[in-house]
């Protein structure tokens, strides 16, 4: 057989590596063969693996990396991002691995946030089946496709929790609670990196952003973030120390920052908490051009930044290329002492390590696995059935969905021809051409009894400087030139032929995501006019969503009737949508954030504090925590949502009230279809700690259950309750449960629970 050029190199770095006295390192121990390496370099190769550099298909920053070849070649860089296919990357890493002193193999790293290439729903959309064990599996298979292509590094999960839906970065998360938020990091990192890093299907995963990113400020991207540290620890940083404890190889500091340093030099949240605190062992990398930025949050020169930096405990600089411009100097004046920079040298290479890179730095990616293994009918089709079970069904009245499958449907809306939004933001690799519309997708399942009328009625926005950044941002939206009483009257007059009108309406996927920030939460102007003048005709109309976080949709719930949030709901979106609309799929999702009324009662969560005067219900009461002009609730509740069937519950069953120290406590429902369908039903569990050491939620998610039910079915759902589900932080930070009354609260949604008391001391 002709050796190709890959087994020339690999076998010109075996020479090498044996030459410099490595061995392969499979079977060898990482500390002595990353020692050994260490004890090779020169300072300027160790401050090299601190540097990464974007390049390649999409620069997500305001800089692009130069000279990437040149820095390969040099020894003076980790590796790269934004890069991928078997050739792209085979041709850098044998540049590296046949031209550089060392031959240390690079890292290529990507976004790969919701699928690489079979795109599946955003992450808030995932976040919605309530179901881990699916998510890990749509993580396994990104890091399938995505290592395929020569991928070896994700930036993801990302798992900032998020009260405020302004924010665009919503989309990317798993929304606002911290148990379920923690057990989504969890299961992702658990997809991503398997049990085995070197098998070279797997991906080194980054949990992301470390910390509170998701509390700037007004929803506005980018911005300042504060708290006290109970909040901190008792809601924000959950999800990112279940995805240290989860084993996750890397962490991403974020761009705003904490308790007034910026996150890429906080040296209490890099080393303090992440690695005494909590252990962490991998390394951690800035955000793009974090550390340049520090400059401009008012920390002083990029020299002095980069020394923050290093000594808060951040090993490897994203974009800034701060570390190899000044850390030389800063080691000769003894300003960064080299101990340091060999420190953060060690974390990236036994990440490499771990990843298998030295022994293969190719880990398998070529053409043809690629080929096999990346968009499968498959993957499809799992991406398929995971977008059904994301989205949320609001409303339904008069059971206007499922359509039946005769008469005519009016399909309207600018969003039902759009291909491009159904992929959502940081939809990686994505190719849109590959996803079906969901006005092609319901034509192919509508069958021969179905008619479907088409008028598009709306531009998706009509103001054209947000048009124009939100094509800059890749949205391709072609404005149809028309003005919009002409949309809107054969829109109308396509409404009258029909018998139901569905209306694709929401956000194009450019409105959520980075840098992407509203301020207003309703459908955009033009669109809410459309839905106006269609609901006026008096046929029913069902609302078919599609946006990237919470919108306000006060109006819309009184006046359709059904709406069914899809999210972005990925490759396969387009068909799911078709499968939910004619009852193929029983709708399933849960929200896990809640959607308000208005924007001024942002920030609005479910596990709210309950205050000195709370608002009981009565108008009349004056000095109350209340509006005088909307309600205190929100428009959809965390947990909330329809099915097609529906579901009663008994009351709640404790298996004691009194209980002490390690005692486990059983309560149980029973839950019965009570409908005419078979359905799943997500049986969701509250624990109340009325009286406590510190102010506690007036309730906090400590456990669901998801169950499956034929029409008439009963089934009794237990929770095993233990001492370790009441911990909470007291004042002195200690995670720890204080004896007292409880409330157990079992129930369909966070504000429809069933709940029962009892007394727990802690010792017998
Ligand atoms: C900036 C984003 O904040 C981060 O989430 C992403 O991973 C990096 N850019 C790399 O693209």
């Amino acid at each position: 057989m002709k050796p190709n050029h890959f087994t020339i190199v690999l076998f010109s770095w075996l020479v090498a590596a044996s030459l410099c006295g490595q061995t392969p390192p499979t079977n060898t121990n990482m500390d002595a063969f990353v020692s050994g390496l260490l004890g090779r370099m020169t300072l300027e190769e160790k401050i090299g693996q601190l540097n990464l550099l974007s390049t390649g298909f999409d620069v997500t920053g305001p800089v692009a990396s130069k000279n990437v070849e040149a820095n390969v070649r040099n020894g003076s860089i980790a590796g790269v991002f934004n890069l991928y296919t078997p050739a792209r990357v085979r041709k850098l890493q044998e540049l590296a691995m046949g031209h550089s002193r060392l031959r240390i193999p690079l890292l290529f790293g990507y976004d790969v946030i919701h699928g690489h290439k079979t795109i599946f729903p955003i992450p808030l959309a995932l976040a919605c089946t309530w179901n881990p064990e699916l998510i890990e599996k749509s993580a396994r298979v990104a890091a399938n496709e995505a290592s395929a292509d020569g991928v070896n590094w994700t930036f993801s999960p990302m798992v900032d929790i998020a009260r405020d839906p302004r924010w665009g970065r919503i989309a990317e998360g798993a929304g606002e609670d911290p148990y379920l938020g923690g057990l989504i990091a969890q299961a992702m990192v658990r997809g991503y990196q398997g049990d085995d890093l070197t098998r070279s299907n797997t991906l080194l995963a980054c949990v992301k952003h470390f910390a509170l990113y998701g509390a700037v400020e007004a929803g506005r991207d980018y911005n300042t973030a504060d708290m006290s540290r109970l909040t901190m620890y008792q809601y924000y940083l959950w999800p990112y120390q279940a995805a240290v404890d989860a084993g996750v190889g890397s962490v991403m500091a974020s761009f705003n920052e904490v308790e007034g340093v910026p996150a890429t030099g906080n040296r209490w949240l890099l080393t303090g908490l992440l690695r005494k605190q909590w252990g962490f062992k991998g390394f951690v990398v800035s955000d793009y051009t974090a550390i340049n930025e520090m400059t401009l949050h008012g920390m002083g020169s990029v020299e002095h930044d980069a020394e923050l930096a290093l000594k808060a405990g951040l090993d490897m600089d994203m974009v800034s290329e701060a570390y190899v411009k000044y850390l030389k100097k800063l080691a000769a004046e003894k300003a960064a002492p080299e101990a340091i920079i060999e420190t953060a040298c060690r974390r990236v290479l036994e990440a490499k390590y771990k990843l298998g890179l030295f022994a293969d730095p190719f880990r398998g990616c070529g053409e043809e696995r690629a080929e096999r293994e990346i968009l499968t009918p498959e993957n499809r089709k799992f991406a398929r059935d995971l977008a059904a079970r994301s989205f949320v069904l609001l409303k339904n009245a008069d059971q206007t969905l499922p359509l039946k499958r005769s008469g005519v449907i009016a399909l309207i809306g600018p969003l039902a021809e759009s291909r491009r939004d159904l992929l959502g933001s940081w939809s990686a690799a994505g190719d849109w051409k590959s996803a079906t519309s969901i006005l092609d997708a319901v034509k192919q399942a509508a069958g021969a009894e179905v008619s479907i009328l088409r008028a598009r009625g709306a531009n998706l926005v009509d103001d054209p400087v947000l048009l124009e950044t939100l094509n800059s941002s890749g949205a391709d939206i072609v404005p149809d030139q028309r003005s919009r009483q002409e949309m809107i009257k054969e829109a109308v007059a396509t409404a009258q032929k029909a018998d139901v009108v569905v209306a694709t309406l929401g956000e194009s996927f450019a409105m959520s995501g980075e840098a992407a920030s509203r301020s207003e939460l309703g459908l955009p102007k033009g669109q809410e006019e459309l839905l106006k003048a269609v609901v006026k005709t008096g046929k029913p109309v069902v609302l078919v969503l599609m946006n990237g976080r919470p919108l306000t949709l006060p109006w819309e719930e009184a006046h359709c009737s059904a709406i069914l949030e899809t999210w972005f709901g990925g490759i396969e979106g387009g068909h799911a949508v078709a499968d939910v609309l004619f009852g193929e799929y029983n709708p399933s999702g849960r929200l896990t954030t809640s959607f308000p009324r208005n924007t001024g009662q942002i920030p609005l969560y479910y596990n709210h504090k309950t205050t000195g005067r709370p608002y009981l219900g009565d108008p009349h009461v004056k000095y109350v925590s209340r509006y005088l002009d909307v309600a205190n609730s929100p428009l959809f509740p965390f947990g909330f949502g329809l099915s097609y069937t529906s579901f009663s519950y008994s009351k709640v069953r404790l298996s004691r009230r009194a209980l002490a120290g390690d005692q486990t406590l059983v309560a149980t429902v029973d839950v019965t279809n009570t409908g005419r369908r078979a359905g799943e039903e997500t049986v969701q569990l509250y624990i109340t700690q009325p009286v406590a050491s510190v102010t506690r939620s007036v309730e906090d998610l400590r456990g669901f259950q998801k169950i499956f039910l034929q029409p008439g079915e009963e089934r009794a759902v237990s929770f095993r309750i233990t001492a370790e589900d009441l911990k909470f932080y007291n004042s002195e930070l200690r995670y720890d449960w204080e004896p007292g009354d409880f409330v157990i609260r079992i129930g369909p949604d966070s504000s429809q629970l069933y709940s029962a008391t009892l007394h727990w001391t802690k010792s017998q």
